[in-house]
């Protein structure tokens, strides 16, 4: 769907009329283009609290951005970490003194804060940003990497706690497009910190910002991992992909180098084989809730040698307040958007058809999160699924195959514009992008989740949403 106010605001009469009448002027967000070989281009600042345990890791991978260069603050406490994590990674540092109107323009701003030890040294955050923060570049990145805090002493929990609050803050004070997030790393994970790393400061991530991940040991090792085919030679199956966001996830997927199998309901056929054609996959006529249908997607999936990712997109809404609502309503809604998911994971699981390494994604809602008038069911089925990446989490460790979900807001597809007009402006402004997101949007946070790369993320549910407001 076009969001035509946008487009208007951003044509050249437009950017005048809207800049005199002190509306807000929804920035076109910068996206992953075909062929792009550089996660991130411009100009980096790392710096930090003394004692940080990640500027290797992130040194190592910004190595692998080719048209990025680094910088540090000159004089901070964490400039000599940083120097010294620059030569052990063979990345080159310039030290750099900032000043007023420099004319200087920064790209990401990355700050390693697991070195926080307590509330007194969070005074390193304050001498990192205060001086640069004025120069974030247009669709700029900011990444906070923190210490998890359930790992910590009682004083280093409260002040790594106190990075969320941070984030948030500095998302919603950013303008023109620029996203701040946080990594939780725990103590001695930090090779695993790559994938996060590429993801957020990445235009992969245009419209997640405010949202925390967390990172926990994992074996992956990135020596000779192919980051622009990351799912090649992975095969995985796609519900509700006839049309909107699962659509758009299977040609992500398939774009990363997956095999995709692609499933959605008989009366949507024509639409999901001209998908599965778009990507050389693989079209599976089913309704989930049927009876036989976990059987059938382990049969489908067995046939291509087992699935290494499912993503469990398919929902629907049937929105009443409860007091209106038929039993139909509720129970179709229940049973698609999540006790189906449960019954297919069981399935895949007990035939071990989700091979070893496996990727289970689900799909909530900020509606699961905040709770919305007229959609108990719906609300009820989305944080459902959160309770199941939860509680699945830790049981699938063993097998390390990982779950988490994406939460999206507003996504511009079929569905949201079925919303009444008004409503649909409202869901549209109310979040620091001012604009929905695009299908697309999700779907690279699907795959950020299945990529071999992220087995040290599981259990987390990261909000697709520009930072609504609602729920936050
Ligand atoms: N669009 C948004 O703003 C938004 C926001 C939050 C969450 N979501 C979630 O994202 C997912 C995709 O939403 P969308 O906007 O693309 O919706 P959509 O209605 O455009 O697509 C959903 C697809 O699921 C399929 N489906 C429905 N019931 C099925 C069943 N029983 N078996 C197999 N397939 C079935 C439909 O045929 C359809 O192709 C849903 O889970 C939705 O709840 C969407």
């Amino acid at each position: 769907m076009s969001d035509v106010y946008q487009a208007i605001a951003n044509s050249a009469v437009g950017k005048k009329v809207f800049s005199t009448l002190n509306l807000p002027i929804p920035v076109m967000l910068e996206r992953h283009q075909p062929g792009e070989t550089s996660f991130i281009k411009g100009k980096v600042v790392l710096g930090g609290a003394a004692g940080g345990s990640a500027f290797e890791t992130v040194l190592s991978t910004l190595k692998g951005a080719p048209q990025a260069s680094v910088y540090t603050l000159s004089g901070a406490a964490a400039e000599a970490d940083v120097q010294a994590a620059a030569r052990t990674s063979g990345e080159s540092v310039t030290s750099y003194a900032p000043e007023r109107d420099d004319g200087e323009k920064f790209k990401g701003l990355i700050f390693d804060a697991t070195g926080i030890r307590n509330t007194a040294e969070l005074r390193a955050i304050w001498d990192f940003f205060n001086p640069v923060i004025r120069k974030m570049d247009k669709c700029g990145r900011i990444l906070v990497i923190g210490r998890t805090p359930e790992t910590c002493d009682l004083a280093q929990r409260i002040a790594q706690r106190g990075l969320v609050g941070l984030v948030k803050s500095l998302g919603k004070e950013s303008k023109k497009g620029t996203i701040a997030n946080l990594v939780y790393v725990d103590q001695g994970a930090e090779s695993q910190l790559a994938s996060p790393l590429q993801f957020f400061l990445s235009p992969k991530a245009a419209y997640v910002s405010g949202q925390k991940v967390h990172v926990g040991a994992a074996t992956f090792d990135s020596a000779g991992f192919n980051w622009q085919q990351p799912l090649a030679g992975k095969t995985a199956l796609v519900t509700g992909a006839a049309r909107g966001i699962g659509a758009a996830i299977a040609q992500v997927l398939a774009r990363d180098g997956a095999k995709v199998i692609v499933l959605d309901i008989p009366p949507m056929a024509d639409d999901l084989k001209q998908v599965a054609e778009q990507i050389n996959g693989i079209a599976l006529e089913a309704d989930i809730t049927a009876a036989e249908a976990p059987k059938l997607i382990s049969d489908a999936a067995k046939a291509q040698g087992g699935l290494d990712i499912i993503v469990h997109n398919a929902g629907v809404t049937r929105d009443k307040t409860l007091a209106g609502m038929p039993d139909k309503f509720w129970d179709m809604v229940i049973d698609i958007n999540i006790a189906s998911e449960e019954r297919i994971n069981q399935q895949l699981l007990d035939d071990k058809t989700l091979n070893e390494g496996g990727r289970i994604v689900c799909v909530s809602s900020i509606s699961g999160i905040a709770g919305n008038m007229g959609q108990t069911n719906y609300a009820t089925s989305k944080a459902a699924v959160i309770g199941m990446v939860q509680g699945m989490a830790p049981q699938l460790a063993e097998r390390h195959i990982t779950i988490n979900a994406v939460a999206p807001g507003f996504i511009e597809t079929q569905m949201t514009a079925a919303i009444p007009f008004a409503i649909r402006e409202a869901g549209r402004r109310m979040n620091s992008m001012n604009q929905g997101g695009q299908p697309v949007d999700v779907a690279e946070t699907i795959s950020f989740f299945s990529s071999p790369a992220s087995q040290g993320v599981s259990g987390n549910i990261v909000r697709v949403c520009g930072q609504s407001l609602i729920g936050a």
